[in-house]
């Protein structure tokens, strides 16, 4: 276990030990945070350098005014709102650890039920199957999905060449020579003919005149604005999906809390099949997934639910 540098040099002036600073830490984001004693914490790693497990057997040591000046300038950061996993260029999704940067929207854990949808019915088929993630950004669901489906064939689509290339960074590292990516707005960076057994996408999806409140305004406008509804994306990423799926395959995509009942509605209006809405931890209507019929096999089913939480 590396040790942390807090001593330091013999020409840096010891200041406060690590457990004091991190007591004032959680004071001063006690006003910004949910989690301001980690946030504190991970910060607090991130200055220096070190594992945030690794801070806990050190509390009583002392860190080095060069520490202590980088950490106290994370913490203001914090203070000001910007989310953590911004400030350190880090985030766990689905238990891996994916780089971030200001190109693409940082992982959230309610996008981890659009990977849940998408396993569903990769299980159904076996895991053999072909997948598309729209919109991938730093691609960690494309990314999960490769790691728990490895005959899975994968592509990841992004509009922007940054998101694409941090996308291509994360899965080098994590899923390496698993997954194609392609540039381009929607479908077209898949090519007219291309067909899947399953499509997913967290499109943008927060109405314009709310883009920039909050923790909203560091994450990259175009990962979000959905226009002044907050539909213009995911009513062409909807439209476009018959044309892409193959027969009885699925498309599952993420939404607005109250955005369920009218996705499900344009998911019927563009010719999709039975589509269901999964709701998050706080028990808003989150992802929703619909099937492109097989005529045959239709008549012969019974109910079909895409979504289906692990117990
Ligand atoms: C809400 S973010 C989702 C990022 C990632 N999939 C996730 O769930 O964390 C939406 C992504 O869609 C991309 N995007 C926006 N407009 C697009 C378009 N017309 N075609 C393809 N991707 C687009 C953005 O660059 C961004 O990476």
């Amino acid at each position: 276990m590396p040790r942390p540098p807090t001593t330091g040099a013999r020409n840096q002036r010891a200041t406060q030990p690590l457990g004091e600073a991190l007591r004032h830490a959680a004071r001063r984001l006690r006003d910004t945070s949910e989690s301001p004693k980690l946030d504190g914490e991970l910060l607090l790693a991130h200055a220096l350098g070190v594992q945030r497990t690794d801070l806990f057997a050190r509390s009583h040591e002392t860190l080095n005014q060069a520490h202590a000046k980088r950490f106290q300038e994370l913490i203001e950061q914090r203070a000001e709102g910007r989310p953590v996993a911004q400030i350190i260029g880090r985030k766990e999704f689905f238990s891996l650890e994916f780089e971030i940067t200001a190109d693409a929207l940082t992982p959230r854990p309610e996008s981890e039920l659009l990977v849940e949808a998408a396993s569903a019915h990769l299980e159904s088929m076996g895991g053999r199957a072909r997948c598309m993630e729209l919109g991938t950004g730093c691609g960690s669901a494309a990314i999960a999905l490769a790691r728990q489906w490895p005959n899975c064939d994968i592509t990841a689509t992004d509009i922007c060449s940054a998101a694409l290339e941090l996308a291509r960074r994360n899965a080098a590292r994590l899923a390496p020579d698993r997954i194609r990516l392609a540039q381009g707005s929607w479908y077209e960076a898949a090519g007219k003919k291309s067909r899947f057994d399953v499509i997913i996408a967290n499109p943008p999806y927060v109405e314009s005149r709310l883009c920039r409140l909050g923790p909203l305004r560091y994450e990259p406008r175009r990962a979000l604005d959905g226009g002044s509804d907050g539909l213009r994306h995911l009513r062409a990423v909807i439209a476009g999906a018959p044309r892409h799926l193959s027969p009885g395959g699925i498309l599952a995509v993420e939404h607005g809390a109250n955005q369920g009942k009218r996705v499900r509605e344009l998911m019927s209006e563009a010719g999709l099949a039975r589509p269901v809405s999964q709701r998050d931890l706080a028990g808003h209507e989150r992802v929703s997934a619909a099937r492109k019929a097989e005529p045959e096999k239709e008549r012969r089913t019974g109910p079909w639910n895409p979504i289906r939480r692990k117990s």
